[in-house]
Order: C-alpha cells, then structure tokens, then sequence
C-alpha cells in the first residue's frame, strides 16, 4: 500500500481510504488519463519541488494534445501540490498528478466523460536502488518498440502509453535485467520504460531526439543544461543500437531514476562496467542542484510555502 494520508481529489482534500472512483469510469476502461511524476527534495532552505513549472506545463499539453478541458487553472494544480505535501507532512516525496476521464458514459469517445483532477504524494527513495546509482544497472535492448510517431503520441504523458513501458518492463526483469531499452519505429535507439538515455563516446554526450518517440524529459532537459555548463559538447541525433556497446559510458535520466549509469547492456560490459567519470560528475552536480545545494537556474526549485 501507499503510505500517504491525504489525497486531493477535484479541489479538495480527502483521506487515504475515501479516495475512490467509479469501476466505469472511462480512464480504466480506455486509457484516458494524463499524469506527471515530480519529486520534492529537502533543501537547507526548506523542502523544494524540482521544475513545478515546466512538470505542470507538461500536463497540460498533454492533456491539449488529448482535446481535454482541465476545469483547473495550472496555478490551482500547483495550489493542490502544495496542500498535499503539507497535508501529508512531506518533505523529500515523489509527487503524482493525475488527470482522467471519469464516470458519465462508457463508450471509446471520452468527450462525453468529465475530467477529473487528482493529486497524491509519499516518500519514496531511489527508483532502481540506491546501489543502482553507484555501481550501474544491467540493461537489455527490449524486442518491444517505442510507439511508432502516427500511432500514439509520445510527446503526450498519457496512462495509455504505459501499457507499452509495462511490456518493455516485465520482458526486462522475466530476463532477468534490471531496465529494458526500447528501440524507435525505425530500429534506432528511443528510451527506457520511464527515462531517457544517454550515451558518451570520446568525451561526447549523445542522446536520442525526441522524433525517437522518446518522452520530453524535464531530467533529460536539466541535464542537457548541466552537462554544456560543465563544458560537455551534447549532440541530440539518431543513435542505432550497436552505439551503445562501443559507447564509453551509459546512464538513464528521469525523475524517478535520477542519473542512473548503465554498466552492462545485452551482457556487453559498458566501459569499464561501472560509473564512468563523466556520468558521475553530471550525476553529482544534479544531485547537488536538486538538493538546493548548488543553483543552476534559480527557477528550477519552488518552495514550499
Ligand atoms: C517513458 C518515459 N521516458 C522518460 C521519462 C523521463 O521524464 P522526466 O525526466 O520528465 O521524468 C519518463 C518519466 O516520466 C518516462 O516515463
């Protein structure tokens, strides 16, 4: 179970056990929800989200590209974020806005279906392990693409994409690897179940465009900006998958996985099989900028009030 006590729901704050919908609600039967994952951290000034704003925005595009109608401002969304930090006492937290489709109708057009808002938060610790951010996870190339650009839209953080993380995901760990990568509709690289990827080869750091049905990913942005203030030249182009066995080194970027460094992928050793120096060093200035312990772009932490 989930280890939160209040839940915004719609504007309001409810307890744990009363936050309930309808079996018919259309998000469960068709896929129509639109959600953020964001993290707060505890700073020395007080505990911060990490890129509200850009999370926030994110949402709401996604849920313009669906023809949905949030009946929230993104000022209210935010509002709700921070009454259930409060109101759960949170400091460091994943937090998770959700907005869906409810109960009216069922049937596959979800125009006829309102749009509910919810929020929910908790603490929760490294995604793949904290021994993952250290030493590295093992990885394999997923026989699972990403969504092909006129089938569903990638750039849109929609439930429904999920089904396709989830396949990617379970392939992974059946085989006995920590993460799947998946590949794009063309058979070059796209991204993990739920981050983006980069690859450095000859002090150059690589990562997927966003045509590569990969995610917007605020992390993958963040770290485009730490990595050129460090001086790394960043190139964002098309990379075939054997790139990524001669690479120099690999990690994974995303708000729940933070910079994870991937050692080994398809049982090929990347590198030296562990965390490379410039993985770590953009690793660590991430880290330090989230924890409010070094500032980038003053804009990127938002206090909470
Ligand atoms: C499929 C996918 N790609 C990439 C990311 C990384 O995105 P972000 O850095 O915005 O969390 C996520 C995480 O939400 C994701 O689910």
């Amino acid at each position: 179970m989930i280890n939160t006590q209040k839940i915004w729901m719609d504007g309001k704050l409810v307890d744990h056990d009363d936050a309930k919908i309808h079996v018919l609600s259309h998000v469960i039967h068709y896929g129509s929800g639109f959600f953020e994952g964001i993290r707060s951290y505890d700073t020395p000034k007080g505990a911060a989200i990490f890129r509200l704003d850009e999370h926030i925005k994110r949402l709401f595009d996604s849920c313009k590209i669906y023809r949905t109608e949030v009946p929230f401002t993104e000022e209210e969304v935010k509002d709700g974020i921070m009454e259930v930090l409060k109101a759960n006492n949170l400091k460091g937290s994943y937090i998770r806005p959700l907005i869906y489709r409810g109960y009216a109708q069922l049937g596959v057009n979800p125009l006829t279906c309102p749009v509910n808002v919810m929020v929910s938060a908790w603490e929760w610790g490294a995604y793949l392990g904290e021994e993952a951010l250290k030493y590295g996870i093992k990885a394999q190339t997923s026989s699972w693409r990403r969504l092909a650009p006129n089938t569903m839209p990638t750039m849109a953080k929609a439930s429904g994409n999920y089904l396709s993380s989830q396949l990617i995901k379970m392939e992974a760990l059946e085989n006995g690897y920590d993460e799947g990568i998946a590949l794009d509709y063309q058979g070059n690289v796209s991204e993990g179940s739920g981050e983006n990827l980069f690859a450095i080869r000859d002090g150059v750091i690589y990562t997927p465009t966003i045509t590569a049905s990969a995610l917007v990913g605020i992390t993958r942005d963040s770290i485009i900006k730490i990595a050129e203030y460090l001086g790394y030249k960043i190139v964002e182009q098309n990379i075939p998958r054997e790139f990524l066995y001669v690479a120099d080194e690999i990690f994974l970027t995303g708000t729940a996985a933070e910079v994870t460094p991937v050692s080994f992928i398809d049982g090929i050793k990347i590198g030296k099989g562990e965390r490379g120096p410039v993985t770590e060093k953009i690793q660590d200035l991430y880290f330090k900028i989230v924890r409010g312990e070094f500032t980038l772009d003053e804009n990127w932490l938002t206090f909470i009030k």
